[in-house]
Formats: C-alpha cells, structure tokens, sequence
C-alpha cells in the first residue's frame, strides 16, 4: 500500500505511486456499483461529513454514495441552517464536529485554501472536494481513471483542456494529474482566461480550437463560467461560443480522430458544448459521473479504511 496521506487536498502534492494507488484500487470497486446490493463492509462504524459551502450535484451526491456503499455513516451538513450564518468561523465549525467524533470531512469551499486550513486544525482526514480556483483532485482521478480505462494508458495521451484555465481548480487539478502520468497536457482557449504561467505546470497553450482538435485524444471541456463575461474576461459569450465550442463540425473532427469528449460538469448546453453532441458517442461525460463513485469509494479506503 503506497497511501500514508491523513488528508487529500491536491493532486499537485500526491506523487505518481499514490495516483497509480488510487486508480488501481478503483478498478476493483467499480464493480461493487453492478451488484445487486452495492454494498461492502470495510467503512462500517465510520462517519463522513459533507461539509459544502458551494453548491454541488455531483461530487456531493459521489461521495455519499461512495461512502455508503462501503457502510460508513454520512452526515450532510446544511451550512445554510448552521451556525456559521451567526458568525461561527469554519475552522470552530469543523473543530466542534470534530468533537462528536466522526471521520472525515469532505469539504468544498469557494476559498482556495479552505479545506488546507481546516485540516491543519482538526486530527481527523480531510477531502478536498473544489476550493476557489484551487484544486479538485477527486474530479481530476476520475478523469484519470476514465481515461486510463477507455484508452488503456495515460502516458503519452494528447489531452486539450479547453476554456476558462484562468478559474478553473478542475483543469489545475488536471494539469497536475495528466502530466505527472506522463500525458501531454494542452489547454485552449481565449488568451485572457489563459495565464501564462499554467506552462509552468507543464502544459502547453494553443489559443486555436481547431489546431489542437487535429491531435488531441481526448478533448476536455470546462464550463465557462458565465460571470466572467461581467467580469469583463470575456467579450461575449456568444463569441467564445464561435471560436471555442464544440459544434457539428468539431464534433466529425472528434470522431474522425477517435477522439474522446469530457467535461466535469455542470454543462452549459449551447455555450460550451452543442446540446445534441453532449451525449453522443465519442461523449464520456456521464461515464465520467459513474466512475466517480469507484474513484470515490478508493480515496475514502484509503484515506480512512487502511492502515496508514
Ligand atoms: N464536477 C463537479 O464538481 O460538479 P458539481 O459542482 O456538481 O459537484
């Protein structure tokens, strides 16, 4: 076992070994999704709180199930009725749920850091589930993992990460993921949501889509994030919709190549993507979703199942 981590906070920190570790155990829980009853024992007496302090339809719902479906306990906290709306700080949130001895926190956060704080201040392990523009490394492992199943390999895989880089934790978190794997990582998109520092990372820019379509084996898609445009990063969005979506065209491209489409969700169905191409058959979007619960059921073993 190559796991002795008490939190998750970042792919940026993880080192091959313990990427590899997580992907390789989610392959044997993928299967526990196909049974019958969808459950197995080794998380049983265990507690897992949600704490979201962002709005979340997957991630939130993955790791509920992930965690039931290995037994543990799942607690949901409503930070809306809580006590941080009179003032309470989320560091005394988290200490004081601490305290009625559960496990782990799933935490998301708008604030890049959030989760790396409230992990230095409680003993118990802590999952970063997306904080501020900063990471989401259980997106980026799902991803991996999807890639690693459909094309049997990361090392040497084109990947374009295309649209907002500037705000995005996914393509950070997937920069990060995808070139310690040993792909090679482009990302696309308008020049003024692409810092140039993201090369440091490893990946390369290309500002045209429809140079990097003529490589990529696999075409990523983030959501353009429509407040940007107010924010003046953008000149409109049906502009960006012109030079960076997938249409029909793009699309034949994708096939031709035997490429693949994905996105982390949520869509934008007309801006960032044609609706009607979301779930042809290059598309591994909703795959994406499913495998996050493997994904999510290995880093809950492994963070608070095994032995560290
Ligand atoms: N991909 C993702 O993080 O989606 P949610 O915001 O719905 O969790």
């Amino acid at each position: 076992m190559r796991w002795r981590r008490k939190d998750l906070i970042g792919l940026e920190e993880l080192t091959t070994n313990e990427i590899e570790t997580v992907l390789d155990m989610a392959v044997s829980f993928k299967e526990i999704s196909t049974r019958r009853i969808k459950k197995i024992p080794p998380l049983r007496g265990k507690t897992v709180v949600n704490l979201f302090f962002e709005p979340s339809t997957r991630t939130k719902t993955s790791f509920e199930l992930a965690a039931k479906r290995l037994s543990a306990d799942v607690l949901n906290f409503d930070v809306s009725t809580s006590s941080i709306s009179k003032g309470e700080t989320i560091t005394d949130t988290a200490k004081n749920i601490e305290a009625m001895k559960v496990d782990c926190f799933i935490v998301r956060h708008s604030i890049a850091g959030a989760p790396k704080v409230i992990a230095e201040n409680v003993s118990l392990s802590v999952i970063n589930a997306g904080d501020g523009s900063h990471e989401h490394p259980t997106q980026a492992l799902l991803d991996l993992f999807t890639v690693r199943e459909r094309l049997g390999r990361i090392e040497g895989v084109n990947i374009a990460i295309i649209g907002d880089i500037l705000h995005s934790r996914v393509a950070r978190s997937n920069i990060w993921g995808f070139t310690k794997l040993g792909a090679n990582v482009y990302v696309c998109g308008p020049p003024t949501i692409i810092p140039s520092e993201i090369e440091k990372m490893g990946a390369k820019i290309v500002y045209r889509i429809d140079d990097v379509l003529k490589y990529a084996d696999v075409v990523y898609l983030l959501r353009l994030q429509k407040e940007r445009q107010k924010e003046n990063y953008l000149t409109s969005l049906k502009e960006y919709s012109n030079y960076y979506s997938i249409d029909e065209e793009r699309y034949k491209k994708i096939v031709k190549n035997k490429a693949f489409l994905m996105h982390p969700g949520p869509i934008n169905r007309g801006v960032e993507i044609k609706s009607d191409i979301v779930e042809k058959e290059r598309s591994l979007i909703l795959e994406q979703v499913t495998n996050g619960i493997a994904v999510r059921m290995a880093v809950l073993y492994l963070t608070i199942g095994a032995k560290r």
